[in-house]
């Protein structure tokens, strides 16, 4: 069977765009500058992006472009017993990662409809966590599946199947070719009408004026290499499957490069708007900003509602900011749906189109337990362990793999082959030494955290069970299907170089 193809450059470029573009962008990046230092914070950002985040990404495109195989094949045609390891990536981000992310995608729907006529009423806060969520006390109290999220999920697992049942050209290029352009268009229309908003200027001193001391601390680097790990979508094994499908002859370095400054500066534009948005509402209810500030759920669903209801027109605004996290969300999960399809196509052959009709059923069953009232507790243990150590854990191995058991410098030269920006030995070094090494000071980080104080004031059985407990699963479901034999011939043919 011949592998499917991206019809153009832009379509994958605009693919793998999409899939880093996600709800991060929008509801972290701009708190994470204002909290580390405003303006400042984009020296280590830069940096960030600069010395791990676009060689990280140039070895997961040049490893699925060389080796013609999405993550376990790609591990598995590098070093046979190294195949877990792609495995590992694929199914956490499917069966953790992406059950949750559609499900806060769900919400955004609940919310963009509400939008139409503030729904939420005068008091959001109360609306989000006691209406429409209804939180449980406890992890452990699942208490009822909530209608109108599992309602929304439905839909947004229909959505999910209809893009990625049409195959690679027809779907998840033409999907990401009219969500993308739509989605930069909406946001540029939310950053300038928020712009004319009164008190914006001070919502954007906030988010931009730099306070350079900042950078002595060391949890300000930390988090900058962190937020360029997640919003470029790596270690999860996506970029591997998506440049999988690139033809022969792809310039690697400079789609690197360009996802890399695209997804950046979207972060950056969109932030404006979040600030400026933020410096009205402390205008208009004559409060410092430092009391209305917040980030990612609080600020999407309890800030942003309150906010909206003051603008003059605001319903329409805030229809097109959740429209803007529908569409940021789904180009985003459906990649994290097809690193998973397009392992299992490459290993057991499976007919592409039935398999992603079972493993949207699968999802979507699996979704159920984060719409329930205990949903955003699980939500919340299972996104902070898997977010923090299996992708910084597969992102350190993929390193080593490549960089200490494979000749590096011959991907380097396949890549430099096609490629118009020419990558020096300083990206070996990069990825043999810096980027594992960061990677290890952050996994340290985060240990030694974890261990001080329960995360979250979570009880400790809860993180076991629900966190360690869903890393491990996870890791134990990756050596299983890895030592399943191959049902395929993909694992001994086509590789582009030696
Ligand atoms: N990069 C996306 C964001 O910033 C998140 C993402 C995570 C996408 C996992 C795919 C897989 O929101």
């Amino acid at each position: 069977m011949k592998r499917e193809q991206w019809k153009s450059q832009l379509g994958f470029l605009l693919a793998a765009v999409g899939s880093a573009i996600g709800l991060g962008n929008i509801w972290r990046f701009s708190y994470m500058a204002y909290d580390n230092g405003g303006g400042a914070f984009l020296i280590p950002y830069l940096t960030a992006l600069l010395t791990a985040g676009i060689p990280l990404l140039i070895l997961e495109f040049g490893m699925g472009h060389e080796r013609v195989g999405s993550a376990p094949l790609a591990c598995a045609k590098i070093k046979k017993n190294w195949e877990w390891l792609g495995w590992w990536a694929v199914t956490f981000v499917m069966f953790g990662i992406v059950l949750y992310y559609t499900v806060v995608i769900a919400w955004c729907l609940n919310f963009f409809v509400l939008s139409f006529n503030l729904g939420w009423g005068n008091d959001p806060d109360s609306y989000f966590f006691k209406d429409f969520l209804s939180v449980s006390k406890a992890p452990s109290e699942i208490g009822q599946i909530r209608s109108p999220i599992f309602a929304a999920l439905v839909i947004v697992w229909f959505m999910n199947w209809f893009v990625l049942h049409r195959g690679v050209q027809k779907g998840i290029e033409l999907a990401n070719k009219i969500f993308m352009p739509f989605l930069f268009f909406l946001t540029a229309v939310l950053v300038f009408w928020s712009l004319t908003l009164d008190g914006a200027m001070d919502g954007i001193r906030a988010y931009l004026a730099p306070d350079f001391s900042k950078l002595s601390e060391p949890k300000v680097w930390i988090d900058a290499y962190s937020q360029i790990f997640f919003t470029l979508s790596l270690g999860f094994g996506i970029m591997i499957a998506y440049a999988s499908y690139l033809p022969e002859k792809s310039n690697i370095s400079k789609n690197a490069i360009l996802t890399g400054l695209i997804n950046s500066g979207y972060s950056l534009f969109a932030g404006l708007g979040v600030f400026s948005v933020l410096g009205f509402m402390a205008t208009s209810q004559e409060k410092p900003i430092s009391e209305i500030v917040s980030q990612s759920i609080g600020l999407a669903f309890v800030a942003y509602p309150k906010a909206v209801s003051l603008i003059p027109g605001g319903n329409l605004f805030g229809a097109i900011f959740f429209l803007c996290l529908v569409l940021a969300g789904l180009s985003s999960s459906i990649s994290i749906i097809e690193a998973f399809t397009s392992a299992m196509v490459d290993k057991f052959g499976l007919r592409r189109k039935y398999f992603i009709s079972a493993v949207s059923i699968l999802g979507f069953l699996g979704s159920i337990i984060f719409a329930t009232q205990a949903g955003l507790l699980w939500l919340d243990i299972v996104d902070h362990f898997l977010t923090h150590y299996g992708l910084v854990v597969v992102g350190i191995f993929e390193c080593i793999l490549v960089g200490w058991f494979f000749r590096l410098k011959v991907l380097r030269k396949h890549i430099n082959r096609i490629s118009s920006f020419k990558l020096g030995t300083w990206w070996d070094i990069a990825i043999k030494y810096f980027v594992p090494l960061v990677l290890g000071i952050i996994l340290c980080w985060d240990l030694f955290n974890e261990l001080s104080k329960p995360y979250g004031g979570y009880s400790w059985t809860s993180l076991i069970l629900i966190g360690a407990g869903w890393v491990l699963l996870s890791l134990l479901a990756a050596f299983i299907l890895a030592s399943r034999p191959w049902k395929t011939e993909q694992n001994k043919t086509s590789r582009r170089s030696l």
